[in-house]
């Protein structure tokens, strides 16, 4: 008996070193660059991401790069490259501005993740970790042609709806673009959808920077230009993409006598608190909730592992080709967030504090 419970424990020991052991990563200096501070996602990416990798015994080198600012960018690469972090992971301003400076990554074999948006035209990118593009755009589309039901023939329309998307140099944009349109498309082409400023091409609907004065300021000129108004041409549905977009059309439209008993659909992207608010007022009908502490969560597992030199789980490959192959990735899995829901996604799982709202 006592052999028994000696062999349990040696065993016992055994099994908690080689967990302890398994979970333990190669302590290492991780680059992080992010975009922007001026959007909130990228600061909760930025915190999360710091936090989790030095609980995981890392050191980070975590840098914004100003506003948008694409040589900023570039030059902390360059930095992080010469001071030697070990892992580099980028979220991308410009997709196809990184290559020069990525050669640098590349001879000197530092692995570099793509966050949240693919780098392109970079054979030194090795893993990308995001959410579903593709899912997130249809999303999108889905819930306009659900709100307004479009797929009931007794409802005949014709509807009017106005296009707004993110800036062509972020490859995320030729995922949620064509995913939204794979919605609304087939209603344009029926006649059930009407654009009446005849702007329907991903250049024509792109805003620089998801910039919210930009897509305002565009509302306005829509506004004015095809007389929309609350007690004019009615304007039925606003595909906005991301959260920043959807405020400034938003603030548009109240400008213009909308209130929230005949604001159109407006759809966004991300959750963010000015966002969430106005959802909980009525002025936007819902956001797609990417949980920025899944998506932490995952690149940070990745690093373990590459610090590791173990396998990296991804879960897609195919889908993301950056030019010089196609990249392995991870997709995250996002989730439509309205009134109706958003105190079990947002505030129930922790995300938000109920005040915050
Ligand atoms: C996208 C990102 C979105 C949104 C946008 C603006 O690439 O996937 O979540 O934040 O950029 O920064």
């Amino acid at each position: 008996m006592k052999k028994m419970k000696a062999s349990i424990s040696v065993l016992c020991a055994a099994v908690l070193a080689a967990t302890c052991f398994a979970s333990s990563a190669e302590a290492a200096k991780i680059g992080v660059s992010m975009p922007t501070q001026s959007l909130q996602r990228w600061n909760q990416d930025g915190a999360n991401m710091k936090a989790m990798l030095e609980a995981a015994g890392h050191t980070v080198d975590l840098q914004y790069a100003g506003d948008n600012d694409i040589p900023t960018q570039v030059n902390q690469i360059e930095n992080m490259i010469a001071g030697g972090d070990e892992v580099i992971v980028i979220a991308a301003i410009d997709g196809s501005a990184l290559t020069e400076v990525l050669k640098g990554a590349k001879e000197k074999n530092i692995p570099v993740i793509s966050y949240d948006r693919l780098i392109m035209n970079s054979d030194a990118v090795s893993y990308y970790a995001t959410f579903d593009n593709t899912k997130v755009g249809q999303m999108q589309g889905q819930y306009i042609v659900d709100a307004l039901k479009l797929a009931d023939e007794s409802v005949k329309g014709p509807f009017n709806i106005e296009l707004f998307t993110g800036p062509t140099d972020d490859n995320n944009v030729n995922f949620f673009f064509p995913g939204a349109m794979s919605a609304l498309q087939p209603y344009i082409d029926s006649g059930k959808l009407v654009v009446k400023s005849g702007q329907t091409t991903k250049e024509q609907v792109a805003t620089l920077n998801w910039n919210l004065e930009e897509a305002q300021k565009r509302m306005e000129n829509l506004i004015s230009s095809n007389a929309y108004g609350p007690e004019d041409t009615p304007l039925h549905a606003v595909l906005t993409q991301n959260d920043a977009l959807a405020c400034g059309v938003v603030n548009a439209l109240l400008a213009t006598g909308y209130d929230n008993t005949n604001m159109p659909v407006i759809t966004g992207q991300d959750c963010d608190k000015p966002a969430v608010k106005n959802i909980v007022r009525g002025y936007q009908s819902m956001s797609v909730f990417k949980d920025t502490r899944t998506l932490a969560a995952q690149v940070v597992k990745m690093v373990d592992a590459i610090t590791k030199g173990e396998k990296v789980e991804v879960n897609d490959t195919t889908t993301y080709n950056n030019g010089t192959g196609v990249i392995p990735s991870y997709l995250c899995e996002p989730v439509a967030a309205t009134k109706d829901n958003y105190k079990a996604l947002l505030i129930d799982s922790g995300y938000y504090k109920a005040d915050e709202l």
